[in-house]
C-alpha cells in the first residue's frame, strides 16, 4: 500500500456527477481571471473558486503593479533589479519575459478601466524597496481589489465561461501520466469535472504560518493537489516575509504596504533608532528579505516582538490622501499617523516558490498548467522584488492561455472515453480536533520554521509532523479537514526544502549556515511524489 494516500477519499467515478469542460482554472485572483479572459472563446471554460468569486489574495494587493514604463526607466533595470534580489536563482528567460510582457499588461488593464494614480497626466508610479527606478502602478492603496473588479466584470461578460463558487477541489485526477480532470466537493457532495487541460491559479499558502498577511483561504490546496498527482514542486523554502504588517492580533494581518516607505516611511526600534540606516546603503528601502533580517536581530536585541514604522514626518494629508484604506484601518485601531509610532513585525506573505512550470505555464504532468503563485515560474529565485506578484499573474496567465490551444489539440484522442476512475484506501478512523491542530501547526511554523530556521529548529517542526501521521491518513469528509491535511503535506515539504539548503539566501535564513554558499547552492531543490508516495528530493541547476 502508498505510504500516503493519492487522494483524499474513497470514490468511483462512474458514480458521481460528471460535468465536461474545455479548460477548468482553479482560482479567481489576478491569474485565474487573466488566463479566462484571454483563452479561445470557443473553448468551454470553467473558473472554480473556493469561496466567493472576489475573495482572492488579489484583493488584498496594496502596492501595485511593476512595469518599466517610467521615462527613464527600462526593461534592463527591472530585469537587473529582479534578478539581483532573487539571489542567484532567478530563470533569465522568465525574467526577462516578465519584463518585457510587463507594460502591455498594464495597457489592457487601463483599458478595462482600471483607475490608476496618474500626476501631471502620466502615471504615477511609486517606488518600492529593491527597485532602482519608480516602477510601482497603483490605485492609492487598494491596487489588488481594483484590478479584481475589473477583471470579474470582464470575465463575466464572456459566455464561453462559467463561474462556479464555494466549490473545494479534493484532488487533480490523473490517468497515466496525464491529468483528466477534478474531484471536488460542493454542499458537502463529491463531483466530477472533467477537462483536456486544467489550470492552476490558486494562489499561496500564507496560512502554513499564524503570522500571515494571507487570507484563510490561503491553505496551499493548488500545490497539494498537484503534489499528489505527482507534479514537481520547486525553491519551496523560500517563502518571503513582509516586514511591515501591523501588529495587532488576527488572520490576516493587515498589510501596511512597502509603497508607505517608497514614500518615506521610516522604520524605528523602540529607542527611536532607525537602525537599517546603518547597515543598508537603501536603508527602509533594501530588499525585502534584509529588512527582515535586521528587524528580526532587532526585535531580539531589544527583547520586543514588534518594531515600528514611524510615518510621523510625512504629514496627515498627504498619507491618508496616498493611503486612504491604511489610514483608517490605523484609525480603526486607535493610531494616529500624525503622532503615533505605528506597531509592526514581520508576517507570512508570498511563496517564492510552487507548482514547476516551464515558460508557457507547463508541469511535468501533461494537461496540468499553473500561473500566478502556485507556480513557480523561475522569475522571484530566492526573494520576489516588491509588485512582481500582480504582474507575474498577468504575464504568465496570458502565456498559458496562448499555449492551452496546443495542449489540447495534442492530445484530444485520449480525451473521447467517459471518464472511470475508482479509488479504494485504508483510511485511519482517528479522532482529530481539526481547528486545534490547523492553529498547532501553524504556530509550530511560524516559532520554528519561519523567518529564522536551523537544523534544530526545523527537526523541531519534523517531529510534530511525525507524530501527526496518522491525521495525514484521515478519511476526512470536510473542507476543513482537507486543509489541514493539504497544510500538513506542505509543512512537510517546505521543510524539507529548509533542512536540505544548508545555506541562508534571499528568504532562507539559517542561523548554523548563516552565509551564501556559491559553490555549493547556486541550485534549485525539487521534490514530487513517487509512485508510492514517498517523497523524493532532487538538487538541479
Ligand atoms: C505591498 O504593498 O507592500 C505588497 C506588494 C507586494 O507584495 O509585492
Amino acid at each position: 500500500m502508498r505510504q500516503t494516500p493519492r487522494y483524499l477519499v474513497n470514490f468511483d467515478t462512474s458514480e458521481l456527477p460528471q460535468e465536461e469542460f474545455d479548460v477548468i482554472i482553479v482560482g479567481s485572483g489576478v491569474a485565474g481571471l487573466s488566463c479566462a479572459y484571454h483563452l479561445n472563446k470557443s473553448l468551454k471554460v470553467a473558473v472554480l473558486t473556493k469561496t466567493e468569486l472576489s475573495y482572492t489574495a488579489t484583493r488584498y494587493a496594496q502596492g501595485g503593479i511593476a512595469a518599466a514604463i517610467g521615462e527613464k526607466d527600462s526593461i534592463r533595470n527591472h530585469y537587473n533589479d529582479t534578478i539581483e534580489v532573487g539571489r542567484g536563482l532567478c530563470d533569465p528567460a522568465a525574467v526577462e519575459a516578465l519584463v518585457a510582457e510587463g507594460p502591455d499588461c498594464i495597457d489592457e488593464l487601463k483599458r478595462l478601466g482600471v483607475p490608476f494614480d496618474h500626476l501631471k497626466g502620466q502615471l504615477n508610479l511609486g517606488l518600492e524597496a529593491g527597485h532602482s527606478f519608480p516602477r510601482v502602478v497603483h490605485t492609492k492603496d487598494f491596487t489588488g481589489s481594483e484590478v479584481e473588479t475589473h477583471l470579474v466584470d470582464a470575465v463575466k461578460g464572456l459566455s464561453n465561461v462559467s463561474m462556479h463558487e464555494a466549490i473545494f477541489v479534493v484532488d487533480i485526477l490523473t490517468d497515466k501520466d496525464r491529468s483528466v480532470g477534478l474531484l471536488l466537493l460542493r454542499d458537502h457532495q463529491l463531483s466530477i469535472f472533467k477537462a483536456p487541460v486544467v489550470v492552476l491559479a490558486a494562489g499561496g499558502m500564507g496560512q502554513l504560518f499564524s503570522v500571515t498577511t494571507n487570507p484563510p483561504i490561503s491553505t496551499g490546496d493548488g500545490l497539494a493537489v498537484a503534489y499528489r498527482a505527482g507534479a514537481v514542486l520547486a525553491d519551496t523554502e523560500f517563502i518571503q516575509f513582509h516586514p511591515t504588517a501591523l501588529h495587532v492580533s488576527g488572520s490576516p494581518r493587515f498589510l501596511i504596504s512597502e509603497a508607505v516607505r517608497g514614500e518615506g516611511a521610516h522604520i524605528i526600534d523602540k529607542n527611536g533608532n532607525r537602525f537599517l540606516v546603518d547597515v543598508y546603503p537603501e536603508a527602509e528601502l533594501a530588499p525585502r528579505d534584509e529588512v527582515v533580517r535586521q528587524m528580526f536581530l532587532t526585535m531580539r536585541e531589544t527583547d520586543q516582538d514588534h518594531v515600528y514604522l514611524d510615518c510621523r514626518h510625512m504629514g496627515e494629508d498627504k498619507f491618508k490622501t496616498r493611503f486612504p484604506v491604511i489610514y483608517e484601518k490605523l484609525v480603526e485601531h486607535g493610531i494616529n499617523v500624525a503622532k503615533d509610532q505605528i506597531p509592526i513585525s514581520p508576517a507570512a506573505h508570498y511563496m517564492s516558490g510552487g507548482v514547476k512550470t516551464d515558460l508557457d505555464g507547463r508541469t511535468n504532468i501533461k494537461g496540468l498548467m499553473a500561473c500566478g503563485e502556485v507556480a513557480c515560474t523561475g522569475v522571484h529565485g530566492a526573494n520576489r522584488l516588491a509588485s512582481n506578484s500582480l504582474l507575474e499573474g498577468l504575464v504568465f496567465s496570458r502565456r498559458v492561455a496562448k499555449t492551452v490551444e496546443n495542449e489540447r489539440r495534442a492530445d484530444k484522442d485520449k480525451q473521447a472515453d467517459a471518464l472511470k476512475i475508482e479509488y479504494r484506501y485504508d483510511f485511519k478512523q482517528v479522532k482529530a480536533d481539526i481547528i486545534y491542530e490547523r492553529q498547532r501547526l501553524q504556530e509550530t511554523m511560524q516559532r520554528w520554521g519561519g523567518v529564522l530556521r536551523s537544523d534544530e529548529s526545523l527537526s523541531t517542526v519534523f517531529r510534530f509532523i511525525e507524530e501527526r501521521k496518522d491525521v495525514s491518513s484521515m478519511g476526512f469528509d470536510s473542507i476543513s479537514g482537507f486543509e489541514l491535511i493539504n497544510l500538513l503535506t506542505l509543512a512537510r515539504i517546505v521543510n524539507t526544502a529548509c533542512l536540505k539548503r544548508e545555506e541562508s539566501r534571499g528568504s532562507h535564513w539559517r542561523e548554523d549556515f548563516p552565509y551564501e554558499d556559491d559553490d555549493t547552492w547556486l541550485k534549485h531543490i525539487l521534490i514530487e511524489s513517487d509512485e508510492d508516495g514517498r517523497m523524493t528530493v532532487e538538487i538541479a541547476r
